[in-house]
């Protein structure tokens, strides 16, 4: 793939590269791989049937390359990935959360849920 071919995409933030996901056409179900220069993140836009909202846009992994983490990296590529949510249609955000993590989520605003679907991570939402 071209680099310049990695922008086409509307709905993306101009700085958030998409490398991987449908082009225009996208639905509910669909998954991309989205990232720049720090980290990358793997999210969805879930059916309704699969998720505690409607319209809510999944994060499976965000990562900041190692060395780089603690610089504002990680809200930064957030961020934009949040912006990626609004662009496809989302109202609410989920993530299911390595305990590592929770205190990153909360600095992002999501809430913590009493309910478990992975064993020793936490489900969390935002709503947008
Ligand atoms: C979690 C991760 C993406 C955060 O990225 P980062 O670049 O280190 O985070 P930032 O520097 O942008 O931090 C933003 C804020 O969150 C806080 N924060 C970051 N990581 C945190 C953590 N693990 N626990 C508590 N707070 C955290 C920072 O202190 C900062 O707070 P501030 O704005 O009050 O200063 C990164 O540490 C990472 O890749 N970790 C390994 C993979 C991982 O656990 N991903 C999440 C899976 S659910």
């Amino acid at each position: 793939m071209k680099a310049s071919e990695r922008h086409l995409r509307s709905y993306a933030p101009y700085d958030l590269l998409v490398f991987r996901g449908p082009k225009e056409e996208y639905g509910k179900g669909s998954h991309w791989v989205v990232g720049d220069g720090h980290g990358y993140a793997e999210v969805i836009l879930m059916q309704d049937s699969d998720a505690i909202h409607p319209d809510t846009f999944y994060i499976e992994h965000i990562v900041i390359k190692e060395p780089e983490r603690g610089n504002g990296y990680g809200r930064a590529l957030y961020l934009k990935v949040e912006e990626f949510a609004r662009n496809v249609g989302a109202g609410w955000m989920q993530i299911d959360s390595e305990q590592e993590a929770v205190g990153f989520w909360r600095k992002m605003g999501y809430t913590e849920l009493d309910r478990v679907f992975y064993k020793d991570k936490t489900a969390m939402v935002k709503r947008l």
